[in-house]
């Protein structure tokens, strides 16, 4: 059976989203592009996105789908541009969100992209760092929790597809 501990619950989520929220309007224009990475960032972007707005943004919300993970536990180390964004970004300011980083690549080549498209700036966010896992030198400019090498779900962070609908986040042992 899975056993599933919640790590940060939905009013510590909340508390820390709209910090970030003001911490990250402070570096941005008004008028920045928010770029959340499908499919785990689809929960934290929407709160994020409201509380950009609370701070005084009116960012454009896009959104890249990416995948590395498919249905294993392991990244195959390969990252791949699944669905692309629907807006150019050619001298935008841009947050780019995510809900966790891990060994890196995902935020890298999402990074890499933007400013391949001639962003003219990149902020990137992610809800979770966990930090020993890195493969790729990248840390994220915002981090709302960093976490030990725990697998942890909800909030949009799946394991096998299931649990991005939890509104907290917690850790699972998938394997007990
Ligand atoms: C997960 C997560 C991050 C990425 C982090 O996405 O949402 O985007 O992995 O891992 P990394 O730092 O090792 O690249 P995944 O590829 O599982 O796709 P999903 O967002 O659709 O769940």
């Amino acid at each position: 059976m899975t056993v599933v501990r919640t790590l940060f619950d939905e009013a510590e989520i909340a508390r820390r989203v709209e910090q970030l929220g003001g911490e990250v309007a402070a570096m941005l224009p008004k008028d920045a592009a928010v770029v959340g990475l499908l499919k785990g960032s689809f929960v934290f972007v929407a709160d994020l996105a409201r509380a950009l707005a609370r701070s005084g943004l009116t960012p454009s919300i896009e959104f890249l789908k990416l995948s590395s993970y498919g249905a294993a536990r392991t990244s195959s180390g390969e990252v791949r541009l699944v669905s692309d964004l629907t807006a150019d970004m050619a001298g935008r300011q841009v947050l780019l969100a995510d809900d966790i980083v891990d060994t890196g690549r995902t935020l890298a080549f999402a990074r890499s992209l933007l400013l391949g498209r001639g962003a003219e700036r990149v902020v990137t966010c992610a809800l979770i760092d966990k930090p020993s896992r890195r493969e790729v030198d990248i840390n994220a400019d915002v981090v709302g929790f960093t976490v030990p090498d725990v697998f942890v779900v909800g909030y949009g962070i799946d394991h096998a597809e299931r649990y991005r609908y939890l509104p907290y986040i917690a850790t699972i042992d998938p394997d007990p």
